[in-house]
């Protein structure tokens, strides 16, 4: 998706090889218009999976699923990573593990919002290591409820995550594909295809 790319190369910042500061559209401030536009983006790619359920995690990951959730007149959840006081409901929990703090950390959803019978899309800001992605698929499956695919904003495809969610037969659509942050620079995976 091209509108992505601009945003990354024009307000994007390399922090190292391995970070991509982008709080002026996505984790800090939030551009409502590209987030509409993702959300239409992933709806076109999505459109054929019927999925009763967009699944996200909190906090970044909300903006771009509300907007695909809305594309796709579906129901949005998010997973929770502190439980709030009123989350006084039986819950499916998971340990997401984070290499880059070194912490696990535990995931939830309330049972009663997670069916058998749904067939649930989910939608994250980053894909690095894949974690948080496998956390939320287990949440799914431990609801007893199928995952149609994954929609990742931006994915860093010199980290491990999409070939772990490939090899286990998963659809991923990312809008954005990052080869590379060598040199202070974003390369995009389609530049080196071209
Ligand atoms: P890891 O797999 O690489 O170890 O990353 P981890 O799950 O620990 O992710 C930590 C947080 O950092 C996540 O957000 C994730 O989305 C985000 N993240 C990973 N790589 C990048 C990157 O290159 N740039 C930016 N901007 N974020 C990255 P989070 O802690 O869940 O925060 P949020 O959802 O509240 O924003
Ligand atoms: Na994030
Ligand atoms: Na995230």
């Amino acid at each position: 998706m091209e509108l992505i790319e601009q945003f990354i190369v024009n307000e994007g910042k390399v922090i190292n090889e391995q970070v991509l500061k982008v709080d002026s559209f996505l984790n800090h401030a939030i551009h409502p218009k590209l987030m509409k536009e993702i959300g239409n983006e992933f709806a076109e790619r999505f459109k054929n999976d019927h999925s009763t359920k967009i699944l996200t995690l909190e906090s970044s990951g909300i903006a771009p699923a509300l907007m695909t959730a809305l594309a796709l007149n579906c129901e949005l959840v998010f997973a929770r990573k502190r439980k709030s006081i009123t989350m006084t409901e039986d819950l499916f929990t998971t340990t997401v593990h984070s290499y880059t703090k070194n912490t696990d950390n535990e995931i939830s959803v309330s049972r009663n919002l997670l069916k058998p019978s749904d067939r649930v899309l989910i939608i994250d800001d980053f894909l690095a290591n894949g974690q948080a992605a496998l956390g939320l698929i287990d949440l799914v499956h431990q609801a007893g409820a199928s995952v149609t695919g994954l929609g990742i904003v931006i994915e860093k495809s010199f980290q491990p995550g999409r070939q772990i969610l490939l090899d286990k037969g998963y659809k991923i659509e990312s809008l954005a594909r990052i080869s590379s942050l060598s040199n202070k620079k974003v390369t995009f995976a389609n530049q080196l295809e071209e």
